[in-house]
């Protein structure tokens, strides 16, 4: 009988070139690049370069990055008809993982699983989620669509489809770097979903859909929400620390804390730490902020766990007036870059991902007739 190891915990489940972490060191690089360097220097366009070519891109290789990611961002005739429904009877998440299933019936490259037609999927993958996003929104509040807008980053194309208003520059660039710190983040749950999927070599639709169901979940991506949901629950900052005490002693999670790779601070956190207290500065009620700031020192005082990438987006997101029941899905809007190469990666030298067992049940026995039972 093989060991147990509960979780996966330490379990190497694949070699990938996409990105590495240290979780005593708290370091994660983006191919080699480390994030501090590309949360200061880098827009999301060339981190989608990087995950998928592994180098840097040129002037001309990001230009024509930008048109192919602007030339797929309509949704294709079968979602667009689905849309309103979804809109009106499915949560986001439920809506994304729906929709990017069934765009896998239109895709031009459908049945195709030449290395060519992967990429050219995956682009299109990462061209539409936001459009799915932005659309979803704006037909549940009876708004008219945001036509994309090709002359935009895929930062600002969002908040303009989202919003039918174009970001000044720091917003943009605000919601560009929460994009670039999304981006990937090796053998998280959603990415080793997606790889499980692909290794039996079933398509890159599929793949990603299984993504989508497993970053859904609290424990994972649906842990932002979650977040929301505290802050507005506490109220005042003051009511921080009772309402963190008590949530501990009744033995429950805090959302957006711990990490099972981290055993310091999840350095995406520092950057969205440092993001919402300009954003709270900016928008003169400071509230999510300073609660923020009363959970963590609660949380480090009582069990001495860090904040992970979820905590401080959730009052990003809410300070940029992102609806809270989105923010998972915004997350989906950046890792399906690393999803996507992470995939591309495991088609290149798959094998089946299979693990072992250590069985718990009875010993083999006899079959029992009903009459006896
Ligand atoms: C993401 O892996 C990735 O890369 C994910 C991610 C990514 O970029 O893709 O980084 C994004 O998913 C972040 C995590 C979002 N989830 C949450 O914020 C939910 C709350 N956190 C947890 O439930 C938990 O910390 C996990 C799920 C993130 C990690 O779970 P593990 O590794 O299985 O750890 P564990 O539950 O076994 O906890 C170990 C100990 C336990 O204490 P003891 O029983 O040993 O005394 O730490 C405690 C836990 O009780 N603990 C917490 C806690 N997290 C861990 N206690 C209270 N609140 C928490 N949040």
């Amino acid at each position: 009988m093989a060991s147990s190891g509960k979780g996966l915990e330490g379990v190497v489940a694949a070699e990938t070139a996409v990105s590495d972490i240290d979780g005593q060191k708290g370091l994660l690089y983006y191919v080699g690049y480390d994030i501090h360097e590309l949360a200061a220097n880098a827009t999301f366009e060339e981190v989608v370069y990087l995950l998928h070519h592994l180098e840097l891109p040129t002037h001309a290789q990001l230009d024509s990055l930008r048109e192919e990611l602007s030339a797929g961002r309509e949704p294709d005739e079968l979602v667009m008809r689905l849309l309103p429904d979804l809109s009106e009877n499915a949560p986001p998440m439920s809506m994304l993982r729906s929709a990017v299933s069934l765009s896998s019936v239109q895709d031009p490259d459908a049945g195709d699983m030449s290395p060519e037609a992967n990429y050219r999927k995956a682009v299109r993958l990462m061209a539409v989620f936001p459009t799915l996003v932005a659309y979803y929104d704006r037909t549940r509040k009876g708004k008219e669509l945001v036509q994309p807008d090709p002359s935009l980053s895929h930062a600002a194309n969002f908040l303009w489809m989202l919003t039918g208003e174009k970001p000044d520059d720091d917003t943009e660039r605000i919601f560009d770097l929460c994009l670039v710190l999304h981006a990937d983040h090796t053998m998280n749950a959603s990415t080793f979903a997606a790889r499980v999927c692909a290794a039996t070599l079933s398509d890159i639709h599929s793949a990603m859909t299984a993504a989508i169901a497993a970053l859904k979940g609290p424990l994972h991506g649906g842990a932002n929400e979650a977040v929301m949901a505290m802050l507005q629950e506490i109220g005042e900052p003051n009511k921080a620390r009772d309402y963190i005490v008590n949530k501990l002693n009744n033995k429950e999670k805090v959302m957006g804390f711990g990490h099972r790779v981290y055993k310091t601070e999840d350095p995406r956190a520092t950057h969205l730490r440092r993001t919402a207290e300009q954003l709270a500065e900016k928008s003169g009620d400071p509230t999510f902020y300073e609660s923020s700031r009363e959970i963590e020192k609660a949380v480090m005082d009582e069990k001495g766990i860090y904040p992970n990438v979820d905590f401080y987006a959730a009052s990003v997101y809410g300070y940029l007036g992102i609806p809270t029941d989105l923010f998972t899905s915004i997350f989906a809007c950046s890792r399906v870059s690393g999803w996507t190469a992470h995939v591309r990666e495991q088609y290149a030298d798959n094998r089946l991902i299979r693990p072992d067992h250590a069985y718990v049940g009875p010993e083999p026995r006899s079959w029992t007739p009903i009459s006896e039972r």
